[in-house]
């Protein structure tokens, strides 16, 4: 924090940019493994329908393939009935396309953004800067990708945690007419894998942290910090203020903890007379 304060009042652009286009570069790499895990899932589940009564008509290893945008509830698959040939089509249950592309939309928004912040930062420096327009827009993204990335990787872990239950084969096994005969036997096979959508969340979240974290280094680069325009000025002393308060309230506090003291101090002391006012009181009647 000193050592940053340092460089502003050395003014060196140069040396300050690198922490936040570093940091750019990284958002950018983190979004693509965001939106490359969630978007280019596809998975499969198998379970098998075992008729006993029928042998013929089973099948030992049904299988469901889905993918991103996890519409499940458009995704048929056939399963045999157990009554000779015939076979029922299902379909899986939910629709979890608008968390997973909304996820899948801020990431890939944040890997264009950082991009482009990060070619302006080197290319355009100066531009940037100018009537600090630069910064200032900067700031409300990363604060507004902030919000964006935590709502959405929020979304998209509630929605993925949906999507493994609808998708587990003993659920599924739930939705066939042939599971519900109990001369039948249901299984499950084959579980989809999850790794790469677990992934995607982490780096969600990663994301988040990131940008939340680059608040501050943007933050940096407005007049708000720097104390330049006058309307830009009325952030820091305001913020100032807030500290001065944090610190009053706590000078307050230790000062009123003596006097709680006291107050317990008082009380201790009346407990201390009452047992020879009581004597007193009594030899008074007496
Ligand atoms: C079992 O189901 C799969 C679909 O998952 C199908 O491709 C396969 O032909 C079926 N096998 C039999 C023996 O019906």
């Amino acid at each position: 924090m000193e050592s940053a304060n340092q460089l502003v009042s050395i003014g060196t652009f140069q040396v300050l940019k690198l922490p936040l286009g570093f940091i750019r570069l990284l958002e950018w790499l983190f979004a693509i493994f965001a939106f490359a895990t969630c978007g280019g899932y596809s998975g499969q589940l198998r379970v098998s329908v075992d008729c006993q009564l029928d042998k013929a008509s089973s099948n030992l290893s049904i299988g469901i393939d889905f993918a991103y945008p996890f519409r499940l509830h458009q995704l048929s698959f056939e399963v045999p009935l157990c009554e000779g040939r015939k076979r029922e089509r299902l379909f899986l249950v939910g629709d979890y396309s608008s968390s997973a592309e909304f996820f899948v939309t801020i990431a890939v928004f944040a890997f264009l953004y950082s991009l482009m912040a990060t070619i302006v930062y080197i290319f355009f420096q100066n531009k940037y800067r100018e009537n600090n327009r630069g910064p200032f827009i900067d700031f409300i993204v990363t604060v507004v990708f902030s919000f964006m990335w935590l709502v959405s990787s929020s979304a998209w872990a509630k929605a993925l945690s949906d999507v493994k239950m609808a998708t587990d084969p003993d659920e599924v096994q739930d939705l066939l007419s042939a599971c519900k005969v109990m001369t039948n036997k249901c299984g499950s096979v084959q579980e989809p894998r999850w790794s790469s959508l677990n992934t995607s969340v982490v780096f969600g979240f990663l994301n988040f942290v990131l940008w939340a974290g680059n608040i501050w280094f943007v933050f940096k680069e407005t007049s708000w910090h720097k104390g330049g325009p006058a309307r830009f000025a009325a952030a820091p002393p305001a913020k100032k203020g807030g500290t001065f308060d944090q610190q009053q309230a706590y000078n307050q506090d230790s000062f009123d903890q003596p006097g709680g003291y006291s107050g317990q101090g008082d009380l201790e002391q009346a407990s201390e007379y009452s047992p020879v006012g009581g004597p007193t009181s009594y030899s008074n009647q007496m």
